[in-house]
C-alpha cells in the first residue's frame, strides 16, 4: 500500500509501506521529516500527529481514549481529522494521506 505525505508547505513524499506496520514506521523508515514518533508507538510523546485526508478517516480503527487524551497535548492543535500516526496500521489494499503538522514539539 501507498502513503501520501503532505508536509506543511503542500509538498507530497508518497511511499510504499509494509503492511502492519504503522503509519509512523512507515514515515521514521522513510525519512519523512514531518514525523518524530519519539517514544516508538508507546503513546506517550505525540510527535507522531497527522492530520488524516477527509476521505481516509472512515478507514481507519476508532481512536481509544488514551490516543484522545494524547492528541490535546500535540504541538500543532487538533483538528477534527487529527490522529497519532503510530496508532494507524497499514493496511493490505488501503492507501492513506495524512498531512504533517507544522512542528511536533
Ligand atoms: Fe509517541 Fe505516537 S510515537 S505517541
Amino acid at each position: 500500500p501507498k502513503i501520501t505525505f503532505t508536509d506543511y508547505d503542500l509538498h507530497d513524499r508518497i511511499v510504499e509501506a509494509t503492511i502492519d506496520d504503522s503509519v509512523m514506521e512507515t514515515a521514521v523508515r522513510k525519512g519523512i521529516p514531518g514525523i518524530i514518533g519519539e517514544c516508538g508507538g508507546s503513546l506517550s510523546c505525540a510527535t507522531c500527529h497527522v492530520f488524516v485526508d477527509e476521505n481516509d478517516l472512515a478507514l481507519l480503527p476508532p481512536m481509544t481514549e488514551m490516543e484522545d487524551e494524547m492528541l490535546w497535548g500535540a504541538a500543532v492543535d487538533r483538528q477534527a481529522n487529527s490522529r497519532l500516526s503510530c496508532q494507524l496500521r497499514v493496511c493490505d489494499g488501503v492507501d492513506l494521506h495524512v498531512t504533517t503538522p507544522e512542528t511536533q514539539v
